[in-house]
């Protein structure tokens, strides 16, 4: 079973990822993130601090995911196990739908027609939802200033999540992530123990 956590810059969903490692310690769960692999991992954080051409900058996204999934996700899921991602697909579709404008006349198709063949789609994914504003403040007293974070663009990214959602419904569930880390922690364990269970 593949689940993944969703959520624009700031909305918590680290921290949740994090909370969820010391939680579920019990059911020999895979933990990921995108992006990550070892050699494409690096490169694809240089491209964003470096804010770089953003066909680059997805190109190398998409080969991330490739190596994710060789390397992390199918052996994982060939083998029964239940995999938590730290973002995966739906990063894509509401980041790079964003920064391919002009540089693709569809970004969107750009995005299906890449993952098309050999993505595997989430079974679940949980998705923070979190006034823009409230992410950058929480962003921001953190110090980072990666060109992601800018208000407007997190307001487009999240819309783009929400579309997400609307087309799948089934697999999204959505949280107020202006709840306490706690509560969210707590009802995100209890989903995928429960799920996890029915299997
Ligand atoms: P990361 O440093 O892992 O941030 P976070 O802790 O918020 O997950 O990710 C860096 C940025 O990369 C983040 O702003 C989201 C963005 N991103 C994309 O634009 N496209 C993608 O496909 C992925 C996986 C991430």
């Amino acid at each position: 079973m593949l689940i993944t956590l969703e959520g624009i810059d700031g909305s918590g969903k680290s921290t949740l990822y994090k909370g969820l490692t010391e939680r579920l310690a019990d059911l020999n769960i895979v933990f990921t993130r995108e992006p990550g692999c070892p050699h494409i991992g690096d490169a694809v954080r240089r491209a964003i601090s470096e804010n770089s051409d953003p066909l680059v900058e997805a190109a190398l996204f998409v080969a991330d995911h490739a190596v994710h999934l060789a390397t992390v996700i199918r052996p994982a899921l060939i083998d029964g196990k239940i995999v938590i991602s730290d973002r995966y697909s739906d990063s894509r579709f509401a980041y790079q739908q964003i920064s391919l404008k002009g540089y693709h006349k569809d970004p969107k198709k750009w995005l299906t027609d890449v993952h098309k063949g050999w993505s595997i789609t989430p079974d679940l994914t949980f998705l923070l939802v979190i006034p823009p504003k409230e992410a950058i403040r929480r962003v921001s007293g953190r110090g980072e200033t990666e060109h992601f974070e800018q208000k407007e663009f997190l307001e487009e990214v999240q819309k783009n999540y929400l579309e997400r959602v609307k087309e799948a419904p089934s697999r999204f569930v959505l949280i107020d992530a202006t709840q306490t880390p706690e509560t969210i922690l707590d009802f995100v364990e209890k989903s995928i123990r429960e799920k996890t269970e029915a299997k």
